[in-house]
């Protein structure tokens, strides 16, 4: 198959014609023509290989070939909608339950994240008969309508915010109201959930739900401090809500030691329900929302059919089952603690020589580096960051911000990253950081 159509410029002058200008694209400065990609590597028109560090979609690998021989064997035989009887989607339902909590037991199969929490939003307001959502700051759920309004991370830019939604501060122990040197920080945040419960319920207002991410990515790659969830738990149900745990990013082993990010918290902690999308189909579009049997019990008891054309067929769960025994077959998991590991403890290294790395935290391999001007008062270091972004590219490693400033360098590689890959991202970086302190210093020299 041809891997290039059109010039590369000719390809950028077709997309700023046709393709709407609010869908970016990464480095729009001086964009990359990707034309292939295999494992971790990118490759551009040219053949020139690119180590990528932020695909947690192509989960297993880019084209991995397992995935591709599957996918393809089953769309030459048969793809059908879910009202045709078929063992693929409840082969790959049996399996997803083995994974989770026995209370999570009842799947819906959908194509995106966002369908899948905008299903979420549903299922909780029907259950409950309540409405307000509450939310975590910085939060990103998703791009539909129902979804921009529990989004602070959108909607602040936006119309602002709706009256049923409410606004917890994010657990981040390190640019958060409460820090490392709290002595109960999961406690003092959960008490912010409470309180924010308390006044809703001043106002004559029923909470349906809790929205979070188990491991807040577009907040900056934040780990929850120990107890939060559960804490956070007991308050929503005490109020008659429930907790929805957003595992689009996180899910399918991404934190190594478990398989769901929400499993950090504990045994004893089980959220109501768990959505999850991206990594599911190493690209293909599927996704899912699990439940209790109580909260799809009320859901079936409105009367109405839940039908999704695409949701579930069987190509989609197919590769949803082929994704699955990579990462047993590889041992994935077991890849992302090792080199998640090694990659945090290089980066913690880092830490010691540039005054640049005000943090690092992070589990497996979903790791986020802060860059702070000053480590006293932990102001962001946006631009640096965006140096440091663009010199990575001239170095050919992909890598992005995140975070409320975007002063975070996100790890979010496909579970295939090797210890040679951390080695030498954590060696470009060193470079980089120590060349722009260079200038730093020759310009406070200067003035
Ligand atoms: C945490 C989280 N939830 C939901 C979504 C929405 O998923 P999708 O883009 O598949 O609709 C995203 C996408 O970036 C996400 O990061």
């Amino acid at each position: 198959m041809a891997v290039e159509l059109f010039h590369k410029n000719e390809t950028l002058q077709m997309r700023k014609k046709l393709i709407a200008q609010s869908c970016r694209l990464f480095f729009s400065h001086d964009p990359v023509k990707i034309v292939r990609a295999r494992g971790q590597y990118l490759y551009d028109e040219n053949g020139t290989q690119y180590l990528d560090c932020i695909s947690n979609v192509q989960h297993v690998g880019h084209s991995h070939p397992s995935i591709t021989q599957v996918a393809g064997a089953q769309m030459d035989l048969l793809n059908t909608n879910t009202r045709f009887l078929h063992d693929n989607i409840v082969q790959y339902a049996d399996r997803l339950a083995a994974t989770l909590p026995k209370k999570l037991s009842v799947f819906y199969f959908v194509n995106s994240g966002s369908e899948a929490n905008d299903l979420a939003l549903r299922l909780a307001r029907q259950y409950t008969r309540h409405q307000d959502v509450i939310v975590l700051d910085h939060a990103y759920h998703g791009h539909l309508t129902s979804l921009i309004d529990i989004s602070p991370y959108k909607f602040r830019k936006l119309e602002g915010q709706k009256e049923w939604v409410h606004v917890a501060p994010l657990p981040d122990t390190y640019h958060g109201i409460y820090r490392e040197d709290h002595p109960e920080p999961g406690q003092a945040y959960a008490d912010t959930v409470k309180s924010l419960i308390e006044e809703a319920h001043k106002k004559g207002r029923k909470i349906s739900s809790f929205f979070a991410e188990s491991l807040p990515s577009v907040g900056g790659q934040i780990i929850f401090p120990t107890g939060y969830c559960k804490r956070v738990a007991e308050y929503v149900h005490e109020a008659g809500g429930v907790y929805v745990a957003d595992e689009i990013q996180t899910g399918f082993g991404r934190v190594g030691s478990h398989f769901w990010a929400f499993q950090l918290e504990g045994e004893d902690f089980c959220p109501d329900i768990v959505t999850m999308g991206k990594p599911m189909g190493n690209g293909h579009p599927i996704a899912c929302v699990v439940t209790t049997e109580e909260i799809a019990g009320a859901f079936t008891a409105n009367g109405v059919e839940y039908f999704n054309t695409f949701g579930g067929n069987p190509v989609s769960c197919a590769i949803g089952l082929a994704v699955l025994d990579v990462i047993e077959k590889e041992d994935l998991r077991g890849n992302a603690v090792r080199v998640g590991g090694h990659l945090k403890q290089l980066l913690l290294q880092l830490q010691e020589k540039h005054l640049l790395i005000g943090d690092v935290r992070g589990v497996g391999l979903f790791i986020g580096m802060e860059l702070v001007k000053d480590r006293e008062s932990r102001e962001p270091a946006t631009e640096e960051a965006a140096h440091l972004v663009r010199r990575l590219k001239e170095d050919r490693i992909v890598m992005s911000t995140d975070g409320p400033w975007d002063s975070v360098i996100k790890f979010k590689p496909p579970m295939c990253f090797s210890k040679e890959d951390a080695n030498r991202v954590v060696t470009c970086i060193d470079q980089i950081l120590t060349e722009l302190e260079d200038v730093q210093k020759e310009d406070c020299g200067k003035s």
